[in-house]
């Protein structure tokens, strides 16, 4: 029974953590239509599991955590498993579901999925190997009319191997957005999931930088495309900057569904994870020998690009800095497909350009590059993402060197793995030094630093509570920040908004300068839920969730009126749905 409910839990509903368990018990009150508010009794129960005996007794599908929170500690996810134990029977029993769904109740997702040949066999499988099988004829049309539309986005966006962002706007592969794509192939097509990964790798340098774009195939509606980088790199071409590093972290989150799911997915998996891992790791090398300047385990960003958060207003006063003197002509091509209002102005993008040029005129040499950049800065974000890639890098090595002899690693390979772990848990330790030089106590968050300035950048925006997704402040710190974002939250309609909604500044269709973005909002969520804080993680989950439901899969979202901007049929936006509300 408990490897049934993991199986199913683990391959259908995906990474296990407390909000899967309460997506599936909210999935059963609309089955029960309203029957059971045990789940709401869960929630507010924080850590005590009062309730799990109804919990249970109504949910025909029970998802144990593997994580713990922030701390260490037990959840009460644990607790649920300890309870699930107990209980000698199956769920449908309590449902009272007819005999011949009862049981296919716990028939698993995976390697089904993968022997499914056409679009339309693959969508047949969301009805007849999931929970929805469960439920049978409970499980609302919409539903499955939303998950086949969220498949759709990345179908029509795949290009044989790699996923764009969305056709027309970004029709290349993009650094951060592969990885979260990854997430989202992973909740059907594991395959396809991991195959994702090792097309982003097809463009590693040999310093071991990952850049922030691939240039797989030619596509001449994008700006700047491959003639203007210049990069040495040549085949494929690519750009000469990076991007936030959440490869490790999506690479972990996909392999840890995977050991629930089907034997033969979760060995496929260890073998992905294994021919990932060194690369992965001489990826977060790169950054503290070419961006860790001051040796003080803060590693810097020479391009607003390198955040992924191009347009944030973190980055004002330092792009100030940046002369346009020299700047050569040159045309954007963004404007062609989506509206000025709600693009990066002409001054910024000139200074974006300028940037490149710098780089490009010393042929991205790193130390060179940190000669010339007049852009310098430790960012919140690609900080707080690279602790929680190390944190999860390790957690990969800690599998593969459990793993090693299903692997049939060679002891060389193995003493490999250790000293690898005994590296991490040194990049842990100067990442998190890193980190806590990033607290900002005038604005009771932490912020990001100008490095030649040397002084922190008194802008609050959202990346600041990546820092609870990395699982780095204290009890108290985190606190400070769990009020100040439901300060935030009380201020907009739909949260989490990428900047204070209460700076004059604020501007909630303009990119990076006031709208919802959802992968920053399963990363903030996740963070909560780590810290405990299961209310305000269930808002940022709500919100998340209605923007997908009302406006559809954009790029990012107004937090005022909940309306979609930027580019429609957005990969991330889609992917984000698949792995965060397989039930939406
Ligand atoms: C924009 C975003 C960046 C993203 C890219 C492709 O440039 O700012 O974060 O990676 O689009 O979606």
């Amino acid at each position: 029974m408990l490897d049934a409910a993991a199986r199913v839990g683990g391959s259908w509903v995906g990474a296990l953590s407390r909000r899967r368990v309460i997506s599936c018990i909210e999935r059963v009150e609309v089955c029960l239509r309203g029957g059971c508010c045990a789940g709401k009794r869960l929630r507010q129960s924080g850590t005590r599991h009062t309730g799990c005996e109804s919990v249970l007794a109504r949910c025909p599908l029970i998802v144990p955590a593997m994580n713990g929170n922030a701390f260490g500690e037990e959840t009460s996810d644990t607790m649920l498993l300890m309870e699930l134990t107990k209980l000698n029977t199956t769920r449908s029993d309590y449902l009272g579901l007819p005999d011949d769904v009862k049981s296919r109740t716990v028939e698993g997702f995976h390697g089904v999925s993968d022997a499914a040949t056409t679009d339309e066999e693959e969508d047949r499988h969301i009805v007849d190997n999931s929970f929805s099988v469960a439920v049978g004829q409970y499980m609302s049309k919409q539903y499955r009319k939303t998950i086949v539309s969220a498949r759709d986005v990345l179908r029509k966006n795949d290009r044989g191997g790699y996923t764009v962002p969305t056709d027309g706007l970004y029709p290349f592969q993009w650094n951060w957005d592969a990885s979260f794509t990854a997430l989202g192939w992973s909740t059907w097509k594991p395959e396809r999931a991991w195959a994702e990964l090792h097309m982003l790798f097809k463009g590693q340098w040999d310093d071991g930088m990952i850049p922030s774009i691939v240039f797989h195939q030619y596509d001449d509606r994008y700006f700047p495309g491959p003639d203007t980088w210049q990069s040495p790199k040549v085949d494929p071409p690519t750009t000469g900057i990076t991007q936030p590093p959440v490869v490790a972290s999506c690479a972990r989150y996909i392999l840890q569904v995977s050991q629930h799911g089907d034997e033969d997915v979760h060995l496929r998996g260890l073998r992905n994870a294994y021919t990932l891992f060194h690369p992965i790791l001489r990826y977060h090398r790169w950054f503290y020998k070419a961006r860790d300047h001051k040796k003080m385990g803060r590693v810097s960003i020479h391009h607003p690009w390198e955040s992924g958060m191009d347009n944030s207003p973190s980055w004002d006063e330092a792009l100030e800095h940046v002369s346009t003197d020299n700047l050569p002509n040159y045309q954007r091509k963004d404007l062609m497909h989506v509206d000025a209002d709600e693009r990066p102005t002409q001054t910024q993008y000139d200074r974006f350009m300028s940037l490149v040029f710098s780089f490009r005129d010393v042929n991205y040499d790193y130390a060179q590059c940190a000669q010339v950049s007049q852009f310098q800065v430790a960012d919140t974000c690609v900080n707080a993402l690279l602790l929680k890639a190390n944190k999860d890098l390790a957690w990969i090595c800690a599998k593969l060197i459990s793993h090693h002899k299903r692997l049939s690693l060679s002891l060389e390979e193995l003493e490999a793995l250790k000293s690898a772990q005994r590296e991490l848990r040194e990049l842990i330790d100067l990442s998190s030094r890193g980190m806590d030089s990033l607290w900002n106590d005038e604005l009771g968050m932490y912020s990001c630093y100008d490095e030649r300035m040397d002084k922190l950048i008194n802008v609050p925006t959202s990346s600041a509570f990546l820092a609870l997704y990395a699982r780095h402040p204290d009890r108290v710190r985190a606190r400070q920040l769990a009020d100040k974002l439901a300060h935030w939250l009380d201020q907009v309609k739909y949260g989490v908004p990428s900047y204070d909604p209460e700076s004059p500044m604020f501007d909630s269709v303009r990119y990076w300068r006031g709208p919802v973005w959802l992968v920053v909002n399963w990363m903030i969520a996740e963070g909560l839920e780590a810290y405990e804080f299961f209310e305000l993680a269930e808002r940022v989950r709500r919100d998340s969730r209605a923007l997908i439901k009302e406006a559809g899969s954009y790029e990012y979202f107004d937090p005022m009126t909940g309306e979609g901007c930027g580019g429609n049929c957005f990969s991330w936006t889609s992917a984000i749905q698949l792995f965060w509300f397989p039930d939406l």
